[in-house]
This record gives C-alpha cells, structure tokens and sequence, in this order.
C-alpha cells in the first residue's frame, strides 16, 4: 500500500484508511469463496449503510436462522477491514457482509450472480456534507480544514473509498454481473416501508405485514438512535463518535453549500454520469 496521507494509503486505485486493512488482505478476496446464500451491502461511505443493515439484519432476524452476534457490526461485518481478524470462512450461513469497495476488488464469485448485493447510493450534495462531519469525528479519518477543502478534496477523490462519481459509475455500468439491487437513499426517507418491502423481496425471504412493521419500527432514525446494537455507540470514542446517526435528512446540503458549489456538482454529475440515467432527489 501507498501511504499517501497521514491518514489514507492508497492500493489498487482505490484509498483505504489506514490500518484498517493490509494489501494482502485485499487481494486474498479474490480467492474468497462465496456462498450462493451470502449477502452483501455495498455502499460509498455515508450513504446509509448502518441503516441498510439494520434493515437487512432485522429482516433475516425474523426471518429465522442467523445466528446471533452481538452487534450489527459482528452480524454484518466489512469484508475489507482486518480489525476483527476473523476468518469468515469459518461462519456459519447465512453470512452478511457490508463492502465500501469497487467492484473489482470484491471475490470475483460474486458475477456468479447467485449471491446477493443490495447497493445503496445518495445525492452526492447530501453524501458531502455527511461525509464532512463524520470526518470531523472520526479517529480514522483526517480532520478537514474547513468545508471547502473537503469539498475540492471530495471532488478529487481524495478521501477515503476514493471517487464517489467512480464507485457509482463502476457499479451501475457493472449491473448486469451482478444480483444486484439498487436502493436510493432519498427512496428510503420517502417510503421506509416500501424500502423495507422491496429489500425483504430481494432478500426471498417472506415475512407477515406485522414483521415488515417491526422492520420499519427497529430502522426508523429516532429508534435507531437509541438501539445500541444498531448505533455504533460500541465503537472506542476515539475511532468515532456518534456522528454515524447525526441528522438522516435529505436537503442538509443547503445549510452548508454555497451556490457555485451546488453548480460545481451539477456539472460534475451532467459531465461523469449523465450517461447512467441516474435522477437525484435534492430535498
Ligand atoms: P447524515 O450525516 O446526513 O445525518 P453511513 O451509515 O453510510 O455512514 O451513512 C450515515 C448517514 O445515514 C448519516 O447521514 C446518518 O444520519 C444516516 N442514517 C443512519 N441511520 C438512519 C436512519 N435510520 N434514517 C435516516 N438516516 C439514517
């Protein structure tokens, strides 16, 4: 790995933060063996993966047949990081992992396309802005400068996961390899129950309307807030705070861009991404 800051190396294209992962880690996951039974949930960070896997965590709950762990971080764990060391090959199915990488750095197993990923994106604006504050309460992380140098250094790719532009190009134009389900953030405010209908679907797993409700009530932000296993509060306070339930709002972008800077994203998204066809919910 390339250390290319105090805090972020760089191996494959693609910038990890440091110690968190070893660059023979990352290439033993293309001999990863996946399971037809494994699910994974993929985002850019700070696009609601700790909600997306409260949902998918309640969801085989109740469905029956996880085995225990003590917090969402240990059910679903991210298949990149080496905190915990263990070895996943010894897990019992079904197992689920959380992933922040590029397609091409996850096990090749998965175009089998028996596997299931749930791949969640947000408004970039919004992504930003999360973004920002989480690095300014996380050990892991560089403390930003202001919000203008982590906006130009956003833009650039330079922060951890590397590009967002690339890590939504990579994976839509790579669909079709994939079992894949696609989920917006904002679809998810807008309608947590149709959200929660549409994963468990995915998912195959069929439960009551009653069991979907629970879904809904564990994943809901205020409940979440106060859920210990779902909140990442277990975390030591100096790896972060609790930035990773902070608002859950779409449109907090407003409150802290200028207008040049909202023109500078349009324009990036009409130039990297107009081909895909992507609509963005803004507020
Ligand atoms: P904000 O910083 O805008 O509040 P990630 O889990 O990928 O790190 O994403 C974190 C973002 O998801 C944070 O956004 C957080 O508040 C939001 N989030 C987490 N749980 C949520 C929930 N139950 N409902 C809505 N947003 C949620």
């Amino acid at each position: 790995m390339e250390q290319i800051t105090d805090y972020l190396c760089r191996y494959k294209n693609y910038n990890f933060a440091i110690d968190l992962t070893t660059a023979e880690h990352i290439d033993s996951l293309q001999s990863f063996e996946i399971r037809d039974s494994d699910v994974f949930l993929v985002t850019y960070p700070k696009s609601g993966t700790i909600w997306t896997q409260q949902i998918i965590v309640s969801i085989c709950e109740l469905a029956g047949g996880l085995n225990e762990y003590q917090n969402n971080l240990e059910q679903m764990p991210w298949l990149e990081y080496r905190e915990a060391r263990e070895d996943y090959s010894l897990r019992p199915s079904p197992r689920l992992f959380a992933s922040h990488l590029t397609p091409v750095l996850l096990p090749p197993g998965l175009k089998d396309k028996k596997a299931k990923i749930i791949y969640v994106m947000r408004n970039p604006k919004d992504n930003i802005v999360s973004y920002y504050h989480f690095c300014n309460n996380c050990g892991d992380l560089e403390t930003p400068k202001g919000f203008e140098d982590f906006f130009e250094q956003y833009l650039k790719g330079n922060v951890g996961a590397s590009s967002w532009f690339d890590h939504i190009r990579e994976w839509h134009s790579k669909r079709d390899q994939y079992n894949i389900l696609f989920l917006n953030y904002e679809d998810m405010i807008l309608d947590l129950k149709a959200a929660v209908t549409k994963i468990c679907t995915f998912l195959g797993k069929n439960l009551s309307d009653a069991a979907i409700e629970q879904v809904v009530e564990k994943a809901t932000f205020n409940n979440m807030k106060k859920d210990s296993k779902a909140n990442y509060e277990f975390l030591p306070p100096e790896k972060v705070t609790r930035d990773f339930m902070r608002k859950g709002k779409i449109g907090d972008w407003k409150n802290t861009f200028s207008a040049a800077q909202s023109q500078r994203v349009d324009q990036l998204l009409q130039e990297r991404l107009c081909d895909l066809s992507l609509e963005f919910i803004w507020e």
